[in-house]
């Protein structure tokens, strides 16, 4: 049967080995946290290192500790201390991890990080390699294993992957900083489908991917190599009902029955009926603005001292990453604030500060999230903070109040919330009295209406609707590939041009015998496509067409006494071999006179871009451009050419990185037919790259082989890749 097979750096179990034995506990972290229920839910198999390193596994431990995590469905990925240093804490958290997350001041580059990324990276794939089965669907989970899509499609082509990050996706400006950034775009285009938590991340990425790799996006699908991938919005949601009925059974259980956390607090509100209790939950990280709360919550003492002896901030940090320098600074930074505040604001029956500097269980976690008041959370960046979400289901009695920083994730679904600037201390302070002195309808509501979305749109929801899109995906890439141009199919082609006798090849010239370039003068023909084409028209029984946008004067220099035959300027403009030009129809050109100030005016405005003026039509060029802004003109262009050919026989057409205006009296669709007319053709052959070439294809008989290069929705019979498929496919016929 198919399964799931989920991949993550760390898996959601953790062992330790206590002398002979050994112990498991739940990982933190919102990735473990949140796909555990999905990975208890379904058919699914989870690969992922244990925690331990190969080092401190004694032999004879070694199957116990595989046999702990097999009973989880879990598989390890060994990994050594040296893999640890500079893989996990390496590259991963000093150098992505403070990168996507804005503190560019604390990404560190070296080489040697770098290295043993791409080496731990394959080792999950091998491991990977030995679990997967046809039918299984792949999934990778965050910024530890970039490269891992790619890995395994480069091995397995036919499986579905998706790829979820768990961060935030830097700016393109940020994102261009890191040295590898290429290698990392290239790697998770490996996968199939690509999820953000937010729309920010995702057009951050799809900015990246345009101006880094130059690939054209359609909507928010991206074209590899024929490939569709898609990436989407999928904003991670939790276990809701895991944390609500986990609430209420908290609630009925009695005062005896309560954890001893629970018998605390609640002794606390009963001897202060004024007492308010304010939390934070995290990982102690410089991402998630802890020293700012401190400094906020100070500001909030001084600015309203009607709380003293009644406000408690409850704040559990839990330790993350204490081998990361900046971590271990941070620890000392906190810790000497928390002293400060309570030093100065405590009393005999109120601590201001509660700090808990270790991780809590599952049900203490419940205990804090449905006694607190307010949960304050204040990241300078977060990804999502499922905290938040946490917070807000286990408020059964739907009171409670959530002051949350515009720059989490979350803060984009929870709008209901106070929604903060984390710099903005003085905000902060005022946000927290405008909490603890809010209506409790007010509360109500506001809990009432984010529960019931939290509820909706659950982690399970979110992991169904992921699979959902990854099939859709996986879909569109069956169909296309129905239509792909195998070696099968070369080999019946060729069978048939052999055995014929009277042929005509319509060959399309830029993007199919040759690579677009950024000036396309220089575009001319390399030696082996003259070779290919000397060695097909040289055949009697052939006749080659070259057909194309391009203007007689070009191909009259580039291709000089050559006996093939051209059409060219989009049909207005037919040669045959040893003849001169001659024009098809009599085409106006009186526009241009019109038009040629309009165009002229983008090329002045928007730097790298340049006008061509051809015989019968005018271009745009912007390949040069920034490929956004060039995007942004090209239509806004378009749009005010459509609004000024209405009079005039005259049609746009928008091909790779060019707008372009000619008569639309003339067409590559309408030369061909004249060709083919009355004439008695055994094999006839077309291959082109853009929409102008699906004229020709449309005026081909049924029978005709026609092979479309690169993208997929075409009326030709077959899809190849690039123009380095035509000529091996040429190549091959003529062999
Ligand atoms: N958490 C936990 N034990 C603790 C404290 C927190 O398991 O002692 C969990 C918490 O319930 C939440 C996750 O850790 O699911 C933190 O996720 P979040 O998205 O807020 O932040 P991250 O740590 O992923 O940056
Ligand atoms: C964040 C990351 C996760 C990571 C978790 C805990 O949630 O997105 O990938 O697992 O923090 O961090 P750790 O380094 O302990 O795995």
């Amino acid at each position: 049967m198919s399964k799931t097979i989920i991949i993550s750096n760390r898996l959601p179990l953790q062992i330790s080995i206590e002398g002979k034995n050994i112990k498991a506990t739940p990982s933190v972290g919102g990735l473990a946290t949140g796909m555990k229920s999905v990975h208890k839910s379904g058919e699914s198999i989870w690969i992922g290192w244990s925690g331990l390193t190969e080092e401190t596994i004694p032999t004879d431990m070694k199957t116990k500790v595989d046999e702990a995590s097999a009973k989880e469905d879990c598989i390890n990925v060994p990994l050594s201390e040296d893999d640890i240093e500079q893989y996990y804490y390496g590259f991963s958290n000093k150098t992505i991890w403070p990168l996507f997350h804005y503190f560019t001041e604390y990404a560190e580059y070296h080489n040697e990080y770098w290295e043993k990324y791409k080496e731990v990276n394959q080792k999950f794939a091998d491991v990977v390699a030995k679990h997967i089965q046809p039918g299984d669907k792949v999934w990778v989970h965050d910024y530890q294993l970039l490269l891992l899509p790619k890995m395994i499609k480069d091995q397995f082509p036919d499986v579905a992957i998706g790829f979820f990050l768990h961060i935030p996706f830097p700016s393109f400006e940020v994102f261009r900083i890191l040295p590898y950034r290429n290698e990392l775009l290239e790697g998770v285009l490996g996968a199939d489908l690509i999820g953000f938590h937010t729309y920010d991340y995702e057009r951050h990425f799809f900015s990246s991917v345009r101006r880094l790799l130059g690939y054209e996006l359609n909507f928010n699908e991206i074209i590899v190599n024929n490939r569709v991938i898609r990436a989407d919005i999928f904003p991670m949601g939790i276990d809701y009902d895991k944390f609500y009925n986990a609430s209420i059974s908290q609630q009925r259980k009695s005062v005896t029955d309560r954890t001893q956390l629970q018998q605390e607090l609640d002794k606390h509100q009963l001897v202060n009926r004024e007492v308010k209790f304010i939390l934070s939950i995290d990982r102690l990280d410089y991402t998630k603005g802890i020293q700012n709360r401190l400094h906020a919550f100070e500001h909030f003492l001084e600015k309203y001292p009607q709380y003293h002896g009644k406000a408690t901030l409850i704040m559990l940090c839990v330790p993350s990453r204490e081998n990361v320098d900046m971590y271990q600074r941070m620890k000392s930074e906190v810790d000497e604030l928390v002293g400060r505040i309570n030093g100065n604001y405590s009393t005999v029956n109120w601590t201001p500060v509660w700090y808990f500097y270790r991780s809590m269980p599952f049900e203490n976690l419940i205990d804090l999230y449905s006694s607190s008041d307010v949960a304050l959370l204040t990241p300078i960046r977060d990804g999502m903070n499922l905290v938040a979400k946490e917070y807000v289901a286990s408020q059964i009695d739907s009171k409670g109040v959530l002051i949350l920083s515009e720059m989490t994730g979350a803060a984009k679904e929870m709008s209901e919330s106070i929604i903060i600037n984390p710099n903005n201390m003085d905000e902060i302070a005022d946000s927290i009295h405008e909490a603890l002195s809010m209506p409790v309808e007010e509360q109500m509501q506001r809990i009432e209406t984010m529960q019931n979305r939290l509820k909706r749109y659950n982690v399970e929801k979110w992991a169904a609707d992921f699979f959902e899109n990854l099939n859709e995906v996986q879909a569109i890439q069956q169909q296309n590939s129905a239509k792909k141009l195998t070696s099968k199919i070369v080999k019946k082609i060729t069978d048939k041009y052999q055995n014929s006798k009277n042929r005509i090849l319509f060959i399309n010239y830029d993007g199919t015998l040759v690579a677009f370039k950024e000036n396309p003068k220089k575009a001319g023909p390399t030696d082996e496509v003259i070779d290919i084409l000397d060695k097909l028209a040289s055949d009697t029984n052939n006749r080659i067409v070259i057909v194309s946008g391009r203007d007689k004067s070009t191909f009259d220099k580039w291709f000089k006494d050559k006996n093939y035959y051209f059409i060219a300027d989009y049909g207005a403009s037919i040669k045959e071999p040893d003849k001169d030009w001659h024009v098809t129809e009599d085409v106006d050109t009186e526009w241009k006179k019109l038009m040629l100030p309009i165009m002229e005016f983008y090329e002045d405005r928007t730097p790298g871009t340049f006008l061509e003026e051809k015989n019968y039509s005018l271009v745009w060029h912007y390949r040069k451009a920034d490929p956004e802004l060039g995007a942004g003109r090209a239509n806004e262009l378009k749009d005010q050419l459509t609004s000024l050919i209405a009079n005039h026989d005259l049609e746009i057409i928008e091909a790779n990185k060019s707008i372009e205006i000619k008569s639309s009296t003339t067409s590559k669709g309408k030369a061909v037919h004249q060709m083919l007319l009355n004439k008695d053709f055994d094999f006839i052959l077309g291959i082109g790259n853009d929409w102008t070439d699906e004229q020709m294809f449309r005026e081909m008989p049924e029978d005709a082989c026609t092979i479309k290069v690169g993208k997929t929705n075409t009326a030709a019979n077959f899809n190849t890749g690039t123009f380095r498929n035509v000529l091996d496919f040429l190549n091959e016929m003529t062999k």
